[in-house]
């Protein structure tokens, strides 16, 4: 809980910002979101399932070149043990590959087993992982549908395991400075929130490329992807979902184009093609990927326009919270340009950090705060640096450097990440039936 001091420092930190002077001075690149209680003595034992881009980079290689004084990684599994290969070269370890997931899970007894398989899977090994006696990090999101949430619940009540939940996006010092905003109650009650996500014609297009392009895999964009953006609205508003109402629909890739090929390194429109993407350009992704295609066929640079992706590229979702909370969330995939707005709305302002194009350049954010009556102030929030702006090395540094105070409640336990994940896999039947979709018919969390 926040101490009363803290919630002061806050206010005045507010009362200044809003003359848009002094609050690049209060959050620094450098500023920690959280004072670290301290370091472990002892190194974790860690197993990786799932050696892909994230599992060998973000878990893999980042692990053993950074946190090698509090992290072992002692076992690699991948479904293909090519790629398997391939990552225990790049990330440097001496770990073992083992042919099968428990083998591994019984010879090197882990404590963590970090789970960064394609999303469909993560629940199958989040579920056996702690049956064998291990805690478990797991990519977001941590499972596709209602079934697979309710499995990895039970498993967590009946083992006393506990999942830690990847969602690198609440250290997003952005994203940060909004939970403090928040918590210093500037704009009074919250009545309703407005969260549009704009993916461009790179980034967006990418998921269509990938196996995320099927709803099978990824649980469709609303789980994928917008399960960052409902675990913020929940974190943000301290608040559950408690009914969800969405429509979707694929517009722009997949069927919707006059022509099509396999992939980018064979099609024959890749000259006329504006998404054609040339993957021999990238030498990990080569190594990665199409040097282990014989192995399981899956192609890294498919058409974004195969007649057969199932997921939908433009999404709007209306969520109802427990605290009366409405939540205007939309996500579109094709767009020129990338980056959220988001917008609070309460009885006395409205917060919002809208996105203008170019901003990424930029050395700092914008936020915009709007007392009834009165005019806008905008304030500038200097940015960190690494990947995901930061956000990356602030959930491992929480992990495995201890979490401190946690002021700002960064820690995404497993109810969380199922709460998130949750409010996409209610979108997506919303899309199916027609019908508003009420979590309580969804997963039973007592
Ligand atoms: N938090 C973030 O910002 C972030 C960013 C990127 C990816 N991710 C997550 O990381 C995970 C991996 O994504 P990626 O981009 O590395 O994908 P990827 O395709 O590069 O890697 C996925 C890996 O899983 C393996 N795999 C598939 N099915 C398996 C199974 N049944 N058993 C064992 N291994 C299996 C594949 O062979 C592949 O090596 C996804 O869940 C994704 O959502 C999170």
């Amino acid at each position: 809980m926040e101490n009363q001091e803290s919630k002061i420092n806050r206010r005045k930190f507010l009362e200044k910002s809003a003359t848009g002077t002094l609050a690049a001075a209060v959050f620094t690149a450098s500023s920690p979101a959280i004072a670290f209680s301290s370091f472990s003595k002892n190194k974790k034992r860690v197993a990786l399932v799932g050696t892909g881009s994230r599992g060998s980079g973000m878990w893999g290689r980042q692990i053993v070149e950074d946190y090698s004084d509090v992290a072992e990684m002692v076992g690699l599994y991948d479904i293909n043990k090519k790629r398997a290969e391939y990552a225990k070269t790049y990330m440097k370890t001496d770990a073992n590959i083992f042919p099968d997931f428990e083998k591994m899970i019984k010879e090197t007894r882990p404590d963590y087993v970090i789970v960064a398989t394609v999303d469909s899977h993560h629940w199958e090994y989040a579920v056996r992982a702690m049956e064998m006696g291990c805690d478990v990090i797991s990519e977001k999101p941590v499972a596709t549908d209602e079934k697979q949430c309710q499995a990895i619940w039970d498993a967590h009540k009946k083992t006393g395991k506990k999942v830690i939940v990847g969602f690198n996006a609440r250290h997003n010092p952005r994203r940060i400075e909004m939970k403090e905003l928040l918590m210093a109650d500037k704009i009074g009650k919250i009545i309703s929130v407005d969260f549009l996500e704009y993916l461009n014609v790179y980034h967006g297009a990418s998921y269509f490329r990938r196996w995320h392009a099927y709803k099978k895999n990824s649980g469709t964009l609303l789980v994928h992807k917008s399960t960052h953006h409902f675990d913020q609205i929940n974190w943000w508003l301290e608040a559950d979902p408690v009914e969800v109402t969405a429509y979707g629909q694929l517009g722009h890739y997949g069927k919707n184009s006059d022509f099509r090929g396999e992939k980018c390194r064979t099609c024959p429109h890749k000259d006329s093609c504006s998404f054609y993407w040339d993957i021999t350009q990238y030498e990990h992704y080569m190594k990665l990927y199409v040097n282990c295609e014989d192995v399981d066929g899956y192609f890294r640079d498919a058409c974004v326009f195969r007649k057969d992706i199932d997921i939908y590229d433009a999404m709007s979702v209306i969520v109802k919270y427990n605290n009366g909370v409405q939540l205007t969330y939309s996500l579109n995939a094709f767009l020129p340009f990338e980056g959220p707005a988001v917008a609070f709305n309460g009885t006395e302002g409205r917060l919002e950090k809208t996105f203008e194009p170019g901003e990424w350049e930029k050395d700092y954010s914008e936020y915009r705060l709007t007392m009834n009556f009165e005019q806008p102030q905008t304030f500038k929030v200097k940015r960190r640096t690494g990947g995901h702006g930061g956000a990356d090395i602030g959930i491992k540094n929480m992990i495995f450097r201890g979490i401190g105070d946690d002021p700002y409640k960064l820690h995404a336990d497993l109810r969380a990440g199922i709460m998130s994940a949750i409010t996409g896999i209610a979108a997506y039947r919303s899309i199916e039936t027609g019908k508003p979709v009420k979590i309580a018919d969804l997963i039973n969390l007592t």
